[in-house]
This record gives structure tokens, sequence and C-alpha cells, in this order.
């Protein structure tokens, strides 16, 4: 059976560079890795509720213990907007750091990483807006930048791109540039361990979300779908272990699989995103949260012109019928199965709010990719399927 649809008669430019540092303990090796590089004043980028962590304190007792002088912000966003990365740039710029350290879930991340831009770009942030091709002026040098997830989700640690906010608007922009890259990832499933199962859920089936839409896109990349396929098969093995009954094994699968998730997805994105997205803005929506309760209905949309890699997902899910509707009913399970919620209006959804979540969501970035053009009536259509 033919399952790739690629053409091989164009160019097609794939990158896999990042050096990932993976497995329970990993973090321990920050402090060397700053003396080696010559680091001694990184400002580190958190969010409110990081900071007070136990693993996060010690993080910052090793590296006091190796006379690195350390700076904290942590004033950020849920969904994150411009200011808080304007005023983490004053507090890298007045207490002049030389490094940043990105520790914490993609909206510390992305926040981290938008500083690391701004440090050296000094026009409005959103001048860099990849969509209006704001990526040919990131031209000068960055800072150093390590990042250390510490939920296993967005994989934002091995990304290129930064989801940030309006302040008045909430729209979101993506600022984007391979110099945004981290020169490292610490991936340290221990620092996952205590998170809620509420959490561990929402965060988790992001993940699924980035490997199924990976997987789909339109663009040709086997290398990504190999990727994604595993993701998916890691998620599958071990996401209701990670959120009922967390050990080691099932954190150190659902990270990999995260970090899979956002490799893969150079690749594009898709539908699920896109209705996911106007609810982080019209409704401040967690986005994990927000792709978990689309994704059957996504997925649902997608089934037609598609059936064969359907095929291929259900296979690797392990599932008796190889087919759309067979993955589709194994998203509502699982779902249940890790309390998200079946429907929209279950996490705040109205009626009302349909025209307007429509309207952000043909506008959004990510559906272009998606294998099967979507319209704005499509996504009326989904949104009221999932209400
Ligand atoms: N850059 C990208 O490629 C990309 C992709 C997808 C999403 N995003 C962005 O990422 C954000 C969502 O990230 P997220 O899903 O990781 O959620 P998050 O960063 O909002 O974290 C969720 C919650 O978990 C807490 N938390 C984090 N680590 C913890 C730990 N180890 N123990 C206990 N609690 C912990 C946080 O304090 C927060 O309250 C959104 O802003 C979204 O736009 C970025
Ligand atoms: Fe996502």
């Amino acid at each position: 059976m033919k399952f790739t649809t690629m053409t091989f008669d164009k160019i097609y430019q794939y990158n896999f560079p990042t050096t990932i540092l993976f497995g329970a303990g990993s973090s321990k090796n920050l402090g060397d890795y700053l003396v080696q590089n010559k680091l001694s004043k990184p400002l580190i980028v958190t969010d409110a509720n990081v900071a007070q962590l136990a693993f996060f304190k010690s993080i910052l007792h090793d590296l006091r213990k190796k006379n690195i002088s350390l700076e904290v912000f942590y004033d950020i966003h849920k969904n994150p907007v411009k200011s808080d990365v304007y005023k983490g740039t004053d507090v890298y710029d007045q207490t002049n750091r030389d490094s940043i350290i990105g520790i914490g879930g993609g909206a510390a991340l992305d926040v981290a990483r938008s500083i690391v831009l701004r440090v050296n770009h000094r026009e409005d942030l959103f001048k860099y807006d990849d969509l209006i091709g704001g990526d040919i002026y990131v031209t000068n040098d960055v800072p150093h930048f390590i990042t250390i997830p510490t939920t296993a989700g967005t994989g934002s640690e091995v990304g290129r791109s930064a989801i940030i906010a309006d302040d008045d608007t909430h729209q979101k922009k993506i600022l984007f540039s391979p110099k945004l890259l981290a020169k490292i990832v610490f991936a340290d499933p221990l620092l996952t361990m205590d998170l809620p199962p509420s959490i561990t859920a929402a965060t988790g089936m992001d993940a699924l979300t980035h490997n199924m839409e990976a997987f789909l896109a339109k663009m040709p990349h086997p290398m990504c779908e190999g990727i994604a396929l595993e993701g998916m098969a890691l998620i599958n093995e071990s996401i209701v272990e990670a959120v009922n009954n967390p050990g080691i094994e099932s954190r150190s699968k659902m990270l990999i699989a995260s970090l899979m998730g956002a490799v893969a997805f150079q690749k594009g994105l898709g539908v699920v995103h896109s209705l996911a997205h106007p609810l982080s803005t019209l409704l401040d929506t967690h986005h994990g949260l927000a792709n978990a309760v689309n994704l059957p209905y996504g997925m649902g949309f997608n089934i037609e012109g598609q059936e064969q890699k359907f095929k291929k997902i259900a296979r690797t899910l392990g599932l008796k019928e190889e087919s759309g509707n067979a993955v589709v009913q194994y998203l509502f399970e699982l779902n249940a199965e890790i309390n998200i919620p079946h429907r929209l209006r279950d996490i705040g959804v109205k009626e009302e709010h349909i025209n307007p979540l429509a309207d952000l969501a043909i506008a959004d970035f990510a559906h272009p990719n998606n294998p099967k053009p979507v319209s704005r009536e499509n996504f009326k259509d989904l949104y009221s399927k999932a209400l």
C-alpha cells in the first residue's frame, strides 16, 4: 500500500538542529554547561507559579554554588502579551545579563524566546511578526539561549517561534526566526513529576494534537511523519498513566513525545490549532485544553481524502479497526479517560461566541497547512458540532 504523497521533483528544506540533553536528572548539568560556555549572568525567565516550586529553587541553589549571578523574571500572563516581553527585556538590560534561560511551560518559554529576540531588535515587537514577513528583520545577533521544559506539551523548547498576544486586542502573533532556537535543551522528566493531572492531560493532548496534525499536514516531509507517528505511539502508551498514576517512565515518554511533536510540526499544523487559538484569544482558554476538546471534531473533518493516513494512525495506536472513524472514537474515549470535557460548552463557550470565533479561526496561521481546505463555514460547523 502506498502512503507517501510526496513528489520527488522539488527541493525541500528540513532542519533537525537542536542539541537535547534528555533524561532524569539532565537539568543538573546546567551549571557546568554555563561555566563551560563562560556564561555567568543569565536571566532566568519563568512564571510566578513555577518560581515557587521546589525543583526551581533547587536549580537556583545549584547555580549559586557555582558563583553564577542570577536574575529571575516571572511577571508574565497565562497567554503571554507584548508588555511581558518588554518588561523582561528591561530586566535583562538593567541587570547587565549575558544569556537567557527559559524554565517552564510553553508560556514562559515563549516569553523567554521573545526576550532573546528583543534584546538586539528594538523595533515594535510585532514588526517581526512572521505572518507579515517580519522574520527578514531578525538580522542581529541574539543572546545565548537555553530552554528547560517543565510541562510535556507545547514542545516550545525545541521551537523557533514564540506566540505572543497584543495586550489590547489579544490577537496572537508569531515571532519566528531560526536564530531563536535554543543552543541546548535540558529535557528532564523529573521536573514534570508533580504536574497536576488537569495540566498533564491538557498539555499531553496538545502534544498529541501536534503529532497528529503534523503527520497529516500538507508539506511533504517523510522524516517528520516518522517522528510524528512514534510521538503518537509514545503518548498512547503513557498519557493515561501520566495523568492518573505518574511514574518516571510515563513522564519520560510524554516529555520526549512532546519534543517530537514540536520537531514534527515544522511540517505544519492544521484545522485543530486554528479552532483552538481563538478560544485562547477570546476566552483565555488554556492552549492544550482548547486543542484537546477540538481534536476529535477536527480529525473527523480531516478523514475525507486522508483515509490511508488515518489507517496508519489507527495502526500506530493499536486500534482494532483501522479507519478514521475509529481514530475519532479513540480520541473521544481518551479525553473521557483523562477528564477532558466532550463539549465546548463545558469550557465556557456559548452560542454567541461562534461567529467571532469563526472570524478569528479563518484568519489563523495554522489551517493553510491542513490537508483539506477549511472555510469560515467549516469553522462555524465545527464549533457548532463541538458546542
Ligand atoms: N512556541 C510554540 O511553538 C508554542 C506551541 C504551542 C503553544 N504555545 C504556547 O504555550 C503556552 C501554553 O504552554 P503550556 O501548555 O506548557 O502551559 P503553561 O506554560 O501555561 O503552563 C500551564 C500551568 O502549569 C504550571 N506548571 C508548569 N510546569 C509545572 C510543573 N513542573 N509542575 C507544576 N506546575 C507547572 C504553570 O505555572 C501554569 O500554571 C500558550 O501560551 C501557547 O500559546 C507555544
Ligand atoms: Fe499546540
